[in-house]
């Protein structure tokens, strides 16, 4: 099987193969599957397999996400890693030099994240509600990126509190919006452009994608913070 590989962003590949083509990265720790994802050597380098389905963060990538935020040497705060699929990719990106601390409040995906910590060093799980940035300030450095998941009827307030207590000037922060845990009734994109204005000022949406088809009523919003 004829495989090419194309860096899409730093640590993003496109695996092309005859019949398409498959998103994945690097895997930093050979050998490992985190959520039964697919593995595909080339040239004595694995790779893992991104699934769109899986991980929001794909799912916006194959729908054709202009900027990748997260990049090797990135320092990443993520707000709902649960049991840490998108955040193993993250870390495979961000790779020895980049750091992820992971905020999970439920203790069952815990289990799971704290079992894939030990064999990635650059992932910090932090069991802590997201709505409390002071209960791991001391934890948290200034980040480059803040990666927000939570599917919170606050989940505005959650990131907007974030942002002020940890994204350095210019830094981003991507914000999957899910529709249905604010108002199941209303139409989406209303939706949207609602939680863009409660972030308020010192933030700029620089992309919006919608994820329609792998995922229903969730958006992502790529955000700037101006200083
Ligand atoms: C949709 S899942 C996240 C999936 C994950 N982002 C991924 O792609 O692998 C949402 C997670 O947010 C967590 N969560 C919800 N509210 C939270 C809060 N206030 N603080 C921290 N985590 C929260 C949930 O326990 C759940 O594990």
């Amino acid at each position: 099987m004829r495989v090419e590989v194309q860096e899409r962003f730093p640590g993003v590949y496109w695996l092309r193969f005859q019949e398409g083509r498959k998103l994945a990265t690097r895997s930093a720790v050979p050998g490992q599957r985190v959520y039964g994802e697919e593995i595909v050597e080339v040239g004595g380098v694995e790779y893992r397999v991104w699934d769109p389905y899986r991980s929001k963060l794909a799912s916006a990538l194959h729908l054709g996400l202009r900027e990748m935020p997260v990049r090797p040497g990135s320092r990443v705060l993520y707000l709902g890693a649960a049991s840490g699929t998108t955040a193993s990719h993250l870390s495979d990106v961000v790779g020895e030099e980049g750091r992820i601390w992971c905020v999970e409040v439920s203790y069952r995906p815990m289990r799971d994240l704290l079992r894939l910590c030990e064999s990635r060093r650059n992932l910090i799980p932090i069991l802590a509600d997201a709505r409390d940035p002071p209960s791991y300030r001391f934890l948290v450095g200034e980040a480059d990126v803040i990666y927000q998941d939570v599917a919170q009827p606050d989940q505005a307030e959650i990131l907007r509190r974030n942002l002020a207590a940890f994204l350095r000037p210019g830094g981003w922060a991507l914000f999957f919006v899910k529709a249905k845990s604010i108002d199941v009734t209303r139409d989406s994109r209303e939706i949207f452009g609602e939680e863009r204005e409660k972030l308020g000022e010192g933030v700029e949406v620089v992309e919006q994608r919608i994820l329609h088809p792998y995922e229903r009523d969730h958006a992502l919003l790529l955000l700037r913070k101006s200083f």
